[in-house]
């Protein structure tokens, strides 16, 4: 469907119709890493100058490693790319070993060409995060809609995206964030020191990601399968934030048998 679906202040959500997101459901999370990998490759051979929102947590650890290795073999190039992260705690001190930028460099920056140039995160270290907001949002202005956007799923039912917890509403943009408590609890055990841990941070907004071209969204293991059902079987609203991909007239969902066995329709 060839449309702009950028929401934007005061458009009415019906306006967007809901559409049936393609559903991959693999027996195994190495699947769902191999095949989230191949999307992307395929997309950054299709188009050098690709815009690409990218994911941190646990579930896209396997598709950078398999995308580094295409990189690696020769397979791939990111230097025409352009990237974006979903998300940055704030505040965090610049290069903190736990910020989703040390995250990106690891898994994705430093083994791929991808130009520092051209890869964007917010700045987990401003004293300003409303003005690195605008900043951030600016930048996505000046060269989205991403073609591509990947994302993961929030823990339990927060079926938060980027880190729009609930509440965050369809025309979201980029802002700093409170985040749940569940999302507090969860998050934390991935600090080397869990006080470190923020209780806020900056994320693109729901809008955002809408307006991609192209949405994939990767769910791996029973801890998501309540919130997988939530957002694919119940009705599309702030109170499950991932459930407004069901707007997005190309969205594909990536998942194991882990992360669906709660669905009542298995495609
Ligand atoms: C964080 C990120 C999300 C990510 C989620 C899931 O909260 N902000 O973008 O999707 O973690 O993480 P995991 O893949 O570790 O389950």
């Amino acid at each position: 469907m060839n449309r702009d679906t950028s929401l934007r202040k005061g458009d009415s959500l019906e306006l967007y119709t809901p559409h049936q997101p393609e559903l991959i459901i693999v027996p195994t999370p190495e699947q769902v890493d191999q095949i989230a990998a191949q999307h992307v490759i395929e997309q950054v051979l299709g188009k050098q100058d690709l815009v690409l929102i990218l994911p941190t947590g646990n579930t896209p650890i396997g598709m950078y490693d398999i995308i580094a290795n295409a990189y690696a073999q020769g397979a791939v190039s990111f230097s025409k790319a352009r990237i974006f992260n979903l998300d940055e705690y704030w505040p965090l001190p610049w290069g903190h070993p736990d910020s989703y930028f040390r995250y990106m460099q690891e898994r994705f920056y430093t083994r791929t060409d991808i130009d520092s140039e051209r890869y964007h995160i917010p700045h987990s270290h401003v004293n300003d995060p409303e003005f690195e907001a605008y900043l951030y949002e600016t930048l996505l202005q000046k060269y989205g809609p991403a073609d591509l956007a990947v994302v993961g799923i929030g823990p339990g039912l927060t079926c938060h995206i980027g880190f729009n917890e609930k509440g965050s509403a369809a025309d979201s943009r980029t802002r700093l964030v409170e985040l749940s408590e569940e999302t507090i609890a969860e998050n934390k055990k991935h600090f080397s020191r869990p006080e470190d841990m923020p209780r806020t941070a900056l994320t693109m907004g729901i809008a955002n990601i809408l307006a991609t071209k192209r949405v994939i969204l990767l769910a791996k293991g029973e801890g998501k399968a309540a919130g997988i059902q939530r957002t694919l079987e119940g009705g599309i609203g702030a109170d499950a934030p991932a459930s407004f991909l069901r707007f997005h007239p190309n969205a594909t969902f990536i998942m194991d048998r882990g992360a669906t066995h709660l669905l009542s329709i298995k495609p």
